[in-house]
């Protein structure tokens, strides 16, 4: 398939965004920006287009899409109710990185939901992508647009490396904002459950709807101690191995001192670390020291992660060591994607 690719300008985002529709209402794929990570969308009403999203992606089908609307009237055809508690956080995050579960309608087709009876739903804030859903005559269910397995992308050189010729529009506009995939919260139960963190975090949601539990599976503790397989996550995606580069990748916990010495000690020119900026110079005995965002800034660390593992995957590296980064004020979403690209591996020094 020939994959056309539409950079973004100022003036041609209208136009963009019909070109768009109209690949999606004839049943095609598009690669889109959001605010979190690029999204690869499908009619997410549509049984073929969404088989072929999971081709594409080589992603296995029991894995649910997130459906993404243009309004929040959009929600009302995909679910049965709309609980109070939803609508709060609509009304407080939407539109914006918040992915929300619903008992789902008879509108959206079990292909879509992985076979689930709920339905996992999101209004992105992105200027274009907000453009394109409300322009699109259907609601797009849109994977992050990576290979399965490897990181999510953050722009569209990474879509283009992963998804060329398997999709038939791909949208360049950049770097995504945030870096990081939306936040995921289950209303579906008694108590609001958080399957994925991401930029909003759990304490701004317990905010607004009170108190929310966290799915055990997605706690530090279960991937360390590798229990991904006996604590079934509750997101279905979040059981497979997820976002690793290529080379293997170990955490590495402890004192900014113990944490370089060990390092040191380890380093040579076939070792990649991963770090914050500030210390982008403490490892010369490295092949390559790649950095993921400043000390105590949250959001640079989440717009960097993903862009620095898979810049290792150009390196020849053969085995990669990341800093703790939870000890330079790492969010949950951070800590969570990069435990899980070292699929667990952490080691305290
Ligand atoms: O920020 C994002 O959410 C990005 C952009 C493109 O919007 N999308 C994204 O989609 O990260 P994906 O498919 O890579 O991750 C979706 C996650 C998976 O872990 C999946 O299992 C979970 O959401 N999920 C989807 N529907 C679900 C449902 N009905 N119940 C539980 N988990 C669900
Ligand atoms: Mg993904």
């Amino acid at each position: 398939m020939k994959t056309r690719i539409l950079t973004l300008t100022p003036e041609n985002g209208e136009e963009a965004a019909r070109i768009a529709a109209d690949v999606l209402a004839k049943g095609g794929l598009v690669a889109f920006p959001t605010e979190t990570v690029y999204g690869l969308g499908g009619n997410a009403l549509d049984e073929t287009a969404a088989e072929r999203i999971y081709q594409a992606k080589g992603r296995p089908s029991d894995n649910p899409l997130i459906v993404h609307v243009g309004s929040i009237p959009a929600v009302r055809p995909l679910v049965k109710r709309i609980p109070r508690k939803a609508s709060k956080l609509m009304k407080a995050f939407w539109p914006g990185p918040l992915t929300i579960i619903f008992e789902k309608s008879g509108l959206v087709p079990e292909r879509t939901t992985g076979g689930l009876k709920t339905v996992a739903v999101r209004m992105p804030s992105h200027p274009f992508a907000n453009l394109m859903l409300k322009t699109s005559p259907v609601p797009v269910a849109a994977p992050s647009a990576n290979k399965s397995g490897r990181p999510s992308t953050t722009n569209a050189k990474h879509v283009i490396e992963d998804l060329n010729g398997r999709v038939d529009l791909i949208i360049d506009d950049g770097n995504a904002p945030i870096g990081v995939e939306s936040t995921i919260i289950d209303l579906t139960g008694p108590v609001p459950v958080l399957l994925r963190p991401g930029h909003i975090t759990k304490e701004e949601l317990e905010a607004v709807i009170g108190p929310v539990e966290t799915d055990r599976a997605v706690e530090r503790e279960s991937i360390i101690s590798k229990q991904t397989e006996t604590v079934r996550p509750k997101a279905p995606g979040m059981k497979y191995r997820h976002y690793a580069p290529k080379a293997p990748l170990t955490v590495v916990s402890g004192t900014e001192e113990n944490m370089k010495a060990y390092l040191s000690s380890q380093s040579d020119k076939k070792t990649g670390i991963l770090t914050v900026e500030e210390r982008r110079d403490c490892f010369p005995e490295a092949f390559a020291v790649l950095t993921a965002g400043k000390k105590n800034d949250v959001l640079s660390m989440e717009r960097e992660l993903f862009d620095a593992l898979r810049e290792f995957d150009a390196l020849p590296v053969e085995r990669i060591y990341a800093e703790d980064l939870s000890k330079y004020g790492a969010g949950e979403a951070v800590m969570n994607r990069l435990l899980k690209a070292a699929g667990g591996t952490l080691i305290n020094v």
